[in-house]
């Protein structure tokens, strides 16, 4: 192995599980799933992974018991039957050597970016927006939030009882729980609403405590979460180092273990204001205020100066200097890699041993094929 790329291939735990290096598989929605049910397919495709060395897979997003949860076809559900195919996957990717965690989704009020299709319930939302000017589907009442907090909470201990080693929670880039964070989906004035954050957080702290009665003190949660937004890229929720704690500091009481800290590119400073042009990210700042463990991820292995980084003069920065920089000085945890991971299942491995020759760098092209 490179001597300078041993920090990537450190053990980790947290609470129940170990993972053997600190690559983690980022959760990309890939739309395979027939009838919306998980099975071979995807235990072929995430046990292929799992032998190319990720330490942790984090699945597809996986929709809870909701009727509109989910706005495509492909998207697998995580309960009813799929649950019997998401056994065979954690069984495969267990005997393959991995760990893995299901991402637990609900989309809220965003429909399909890439098909017409709509499921058969409308969609729903914290205020019936898709963004401040766009209204779509219906306001969540108070039952239907109840619901879908209770269905947050047994997908979570399904995903126990099916063998994962840890559940995320998706509170990213503008879905279901990101729209109670935002205040241009979230204009509630009852106890889910508020002009603070903090107050808007009310929904996911109750997601998160519910999850955690469910799955006990030992099971690792992650939370997802994004300062942008699918509906607007340069949206930010917390625009100090201040509101980003009073933000998720109390969403680690509730139980956050690991904060997934989604950046576009995993180099861009949070705020850089105050540490400068290579001061920490998203992730580095989570970390920092909240005492968690977080997971950085955006960009890694997309350029050929990563790939061939290892082999390159290494007093120049490059992608691969700059992310193992970052985790030398103990910015974050883990990091995750998502398109490089589909088109290289074996990117651990071709990375730990230096064997670049025949990586390829991602194409779009790649996602016509679930293998
Ligand atoms: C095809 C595709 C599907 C994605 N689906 C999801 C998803 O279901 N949930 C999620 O949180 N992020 C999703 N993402 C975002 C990725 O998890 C990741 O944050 C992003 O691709 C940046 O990482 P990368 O630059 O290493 O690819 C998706 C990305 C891609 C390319």
């Amino acid at each position: 192995m490179p001597q300078s790329c041993e920090i990537l291939f450190k053990p980790f735990t947290i609470k129940s599980m170990t993972l053997p290096n600190r690559i983690v598989m980022a959760p990309m929605t890939r739309g395979f799933a027939a009838d919306g049910v998980a099975g071979k397919l995807q235990a072929d495709y995430y046990s292929r992974r799992a032998q190319g060395g990720v330490g942790l897979i984090l699945t597809e997003g996986t929709v809870v018991d909701r009727p509109s949860a989910r706005n495509e076809p492909g998207i697998p559900f995580f309960h009813g039957p799929s649950l019997d195919g998401w056994k065979d996957v954690t069984r495969d990717v267990h005997q393959a050597g991995g760990a893995i965690g299901p991402q637990i989704w609900h989309v809220g009020s965003c429909k399909s970016s890439s098909m017409e299709w709509e499921p058969d319930s409308p969609f729903e939302s914290p205020s019936g927006l898709f963004r401040s000017d766009v209204p779509r589907g219906t306001v969540m009442s108070e039952e239907d939030i109840a619901d879908t907090v209770a269905a947050f909470a047994q997908a979570a201990k399904d995903a126990k009882r099916c063998g994962f080693d840890c559940v995320e929670v998706h509170g990213a880039h503008g879905y279901l729980v990101d729209q109670f964070f935002w205040a241009d989906t979230n204009r509630r004035d009852d106890r889910w609403g508020g002009p603070t954050l903090a107050e808007r957080s009310r929904f996911a702290a109750e997601v998160i405590a519910a999850i955690r009665a469910a799955v006990g003190e030992d099971f690792p949660i992650i939370l997802r979460i994004s300062q942008w937004k699918q509906q607007d890229l340069t949206a930010r929720l917390a625009t100090t180092p201040d509101e980003l704690g009073r933000w998720l500091c109390p969403l680690a009481d509730a139980g956050v273990d690991l904060f997934h800290c989604s950046q576009r590119r995993f180099w861009t400073p949070e705020f850089p204001e105050i540490d400068g042009e290579d001061g920490l990210n998203l992730a580095g700042w989570a970390k920092k205020l909240t005492g968690a463990a977080t997971i950085s991820v955006g960009s890694v292995g997309l350029s050929g100066d990563f790939v061939h980084a290892f082999h390159d003069d290494h007093s120049k920065p490059t992608g691969i200097d700059g992310l193992l920089r970052r985790m030398e000085r103990d910015e974050f945890d883990l990091i995750a890699v998502g398109r490089a991971l589909i088109t290289n299942p074996d990117w651990p491995k071709r990375i730990r041993d230096g064997d670049l020759e025949g990586m390829r760098t991602f194409s779009t092209t790649d996602l016509a094929q679930f293998e």
